[in-house]
């Protein structure tokens, strides 16, 4: 697959006709809302883990040296948390260009903390997009994560600002906090 996704992702009109959309949104979507939305809540989506294993080459860190930022893997009867904001087609096309490394628009079931449920939509990288880096030790990952910066800034900065995210959500994320923890050991 190509390493840009936003053709791809204009093509998945599911939603074109609709006044408003909920987005969910699992990684820099939780802590960096540089978009227009009419709402947010704390959601969830199931059946989906979080992990540091897509690269990026255009936000966290470059061609030469990929940053590792999160994408979702299937994980039957697992609960993703996040956080989901309500908001206008138009705003795709900021999406779009901000998810490009990879990232595809897939429609999924988003639960509300107070049980309420809606259909909308998620970016998720699959295994098969080209800047997908796979598994690693959350040791490894931690190291990858401390010398990788980009355009967005430093990667640690955008692991450190999504574990204090998901702190303030009040949940509690393995992966997340092993590799945070990991971090300390690194240089800045
Ligand atoms: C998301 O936050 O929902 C997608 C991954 C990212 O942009 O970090």
């Amino acid at each position: 697959m190509s390493l840009n996704t936003i053709t791809i992702n204009q093509r998945m009109d599911k939603f074109d006709a609709h006044h408003s959309v909920w987005l969910f949104g699992y990684g820099s979507l939780i802590f960096k809302a540089d978009f227009p939305y009419i709402e947010r809540r704390p959601a969830s989506i199931a059946n989906w883990a979080r992990r540091f294993w897509q690269g990026s080459h255009d936000h966290r860190g470059t061609e030469a040296a990929p940053g590792r930022v999160v994408t979702l893997v299937p994980a039957p009867g697992a609960l993703c948390a996040g956080m989901a904001y309500l908001i206008t087609p138009e705003v795709f096309a900021h999406l779009d260009h901000r998810e490009k490394n990879g990232y595809l628009r897939l429609a999924t079931d988003i639960r509300f903390d107070d049980g309420d449920t809606v259909e909308g939509l998620v970016y998720i990288a699959t295994e098969d997009n080209a800047a997908f880096l796979g598994a690693a030790t959350e040791r490894d990952i931690a190291r990858q994560i401390a010398s990788a910066s980009g355009p967005s800034g430093r990667n640690r900065d955008y692991l450190l600002d999504l574990a204090h995210a998901l702190r303030e959500l009040g949940q509690d994320d393995a992966h997340v906090f092993a590799i945070e923890r990991h971090l300390a050991d690194f240089a800045k």
